[in-house]
């Protein structure tokens, strides 16, 4: 039994590369771990030519993800949320999943899970939270295709404004919405979720429930 784990985080090492290494170990299960900015891919071109073939018609490396994610038996998804929704390779990545639908939903069945991480996890008003949304656009996914969702975990992540180089002098950065107009890089420092012990134990939850639902 194996478990594919995709991130789409561009940042090398990031909290949400290694929320997932983390998950992914938790299942007890043989493992591979994908970055998609590894790979060039854009969206679903919605054409239909992979309805009788369940292959997409596209030559990019979207062709080989989605063969990679049929071939495993469980699914973990780890997203970011820049300008409050899921990432845009997150996202293009689940919309080349599409051919794995027509007539044989080659997906159905398999368990899944959802990983986000956000750097401002508070909501707006009448609206769900960065984390929260990007959590169900993936769970929508897995629902649409007759997954097993397992759960969702939402983590802190960096603002990259804690890395821009700028010595705290730019009045737009992130770091002065969310720590105040005095923060700078170095006030703020990075964030490594390790050091939230709660979350690490549901990341754990997350792939062991994953693996245990093969012995059920
Ligand atoms: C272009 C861009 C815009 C972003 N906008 C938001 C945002 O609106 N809300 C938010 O919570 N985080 C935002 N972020 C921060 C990311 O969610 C954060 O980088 C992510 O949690 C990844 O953290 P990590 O690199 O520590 O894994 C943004 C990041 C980028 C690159």
């Amino acid at each position: 039994m194996k478990v594919l784990g995709v991130s789409g985080s561009p940042v090398q090492n990031s909290n949400t590369d290694r929320a997932l290494k983390i998950a992914l170990e938790a299942t007890c299960m043989k493992s591979e771990f994908i970055k998609l900015s590894d790979y060039t891919f854009g969206p679903c071109d919605a054409c239909l030519g992979c309805i009788k073939t369940n292959k997409c018609i596209k030559k990019d490396d979207g062709v080989m993800l989605a063969e990679k994610t049929f071939k495993a038996d469980a699914l973990i998804i780890a997203g970011f949320t820049p300008y409050s929704s899921l990432d845009s390779r997150t996202k293009a990545y689940i919309e080349r999943l599409y051919p794995l639908r027509h007539r044989n939903q080659l997906m159905a069945g398999k368990p899944g899970g959802a990983i986000v991480t956000s750097a401002n996890p508070s909501r707006q008003e009448q609206m769900l939270s960065a984390a929260a949304s990007s959590i169900d656009a993936i769970k929508h996914y897995m629902i649409d295709e007759g997954m097993n969702f397992l759960g969702g975990v939402s983590l802190l992540g960096n603002v990259p404004c804690v890395r821009c180089g700028q010595d705290g002098q730019c009045q737009m950065s992130g770091l002065k919405i969310l720590y105040g107009k005095d923060a700078t890089p170095e006030s703020v420092g990075i964030f490594d979720f390790e050091s939230d012990s709660a979350k690490v134990s549901e990341l754990k939850k997350l792939g062991e429930a994953i693996g245990a639902s093969f012995f059920k």
